[in-house]
């Protein structure tokens, strides 16, 4: 292994909208989850982290830049991600390059990590998720781990809940599971990303700022405080995950789009059942689901629906591409550029929403 080599991976990762949420942990260290959720995995052309990382000998010891600016990886989040790829590392051989890594080797090497995303970091758009499954994947390819994707999921899930999601293109599940150490809580995929290409996603990105309450601390007080969150979790999710899968099988807007609203909605309800309160909406949230709300009404049947995460900003999922043209020029009514509002652009994934997430 002498010699001043450097070895590299690139991976792109798409990130993830919850359509049935995840919310509140009950381990907070291994990340595990108070309830199932599930995500639609995005186009990687829109929102989506980009992640190199490289390996050599030179190295003295790991760094992470972030969008070009390096962070500490003091964190027990990326710790127990290296860790966990680490200890599946296996003998690496690059005949092209020369390179000869045996696995015992992997432990005393350092590793750079560069990642960029290509949308606001920490603004409620899942830029974590995005971030650490692209982070595992690579770790995961350059260590020639074995490891399939839904045991990478596990490893992500530890580095943000929501990354466990992201290891998948289409429709993805997150089981919570039932073991102690948390290696049944992890990704499936219910369906790829060819399954329902007439979907076309906008997000309206109202705030760009960082969100006052991370999602970590949000759940955190709110597992501690709600009455309501421990009614979801155990009452209503477990139906909703049940219908909400039925309606991604049969491609049935009309209750996909249901569910997703309301689950929206109770996740933003429980955000205010929390002691204190936390408000991840604003003015310009509600406004355009009222927008979304009279229309799809005055339609009969619903033509887009609505879901908001740890922040301002809209996702909006319209049912094809007619929709959609129709829901811009609405929200473009609505708010119209330069108006006093504080939306100030629109990300469209214009083909299919749904693309694999791997390299
Ligand atoms: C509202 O995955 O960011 O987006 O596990 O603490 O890192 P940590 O939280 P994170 O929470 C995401 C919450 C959500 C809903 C969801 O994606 O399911």
């Amino acid at each position: 292994m002498a010699g001043k080599w450097v070895r590299m991976v690139t991976a792109q990762t798409p990130t993830n909208i919850a359509v049935i949420k995840y919310w509140g942990k009950r381990d907070e260290a291994l990340i595990l989850p108070v309830n199932d959720s599930i995500s639609v995995t995005l186009d990687p052309a829109h929102l989506c982290t980009t992640t190199t990382v490289a390996v050599s000998p030179s190295f003295d010891q790991d760094r992470m830049w972030l969008n070009g600016k390096e962070i500490s990886l003091a964190g027990g989040r990326f710790q127990s991600c290296l860790r966990e790829i680490r200890s599946r590392a296996c003998d690496v051989e690059d005949e092209e390059k020369g390179i000869k890594i045996a696995k015992k080797e992997w432990e005393n090497l350092h590793l750079h990590i560069a990642s960029y995303n290509n949308f606001p970091t920490a603004a409620g758009l899942a830029s974590s998720a995005a971030g650490f499954a692209c982070l595992v994947f690579a770790l995961a390819k350059l260590m020639n781990a074995k490891e399939d994707q839904s045991q990478l999921s596990a490893i992500a899930r530890q580095g943000s809940g929501s990354a466990c999601r992201s290891l998948y293109g289409g429709f993805v599940k997150w089981i919570m599971g039932n073991d102690e150490d948390g290696r049944d809580s992890l990704a499936v995929q219910l369906a790829d990303e060819k399954h329902w290409d007439d979907l076309v996603i906008i997000i309206a990105v109202v705030s760009s700022r960082q969100k006052e309450t991370s999602s970590t601390s949000g759940m955190r007080e709110t597992v501690e405080t709600s009455l309501l969150l421990k009614h979801r979790a155990k009452e209503i999710v477990p139906k909703r995950i049940v219908q909400m899968e039925e309606a991604i099988k049969n491609r049935d807007f009309a209750s996909f789009a249901q569910l997703t609203c309301t689950d929206s909605n109770q996740f933003h309800a429980v955000c205010l059942d929390t002691s204190p309160p936390i408000f991840y909406m604003n003015d310009t949230s509600h406004r355009i689901i009222s927008v979304v709300e009279k229309w799809n009404r005055s339609e009969g049947v619903p033509q887009v629906a609505y879901t908001f995460d740890a922040g301002p900003n809209a996702v909006m999922i319209a049912r094809d591409r007619k929709a959609a043209s129709l829901l811009l020029q609405r929200l473009l009514f609505h708010f119209p550029p330069n108006a006093d509002t504080d939306l100030n652009s629109y990300i469209i994934g214009d083909k299919s929403i749904l693309q694999d997430a791997g390299i």
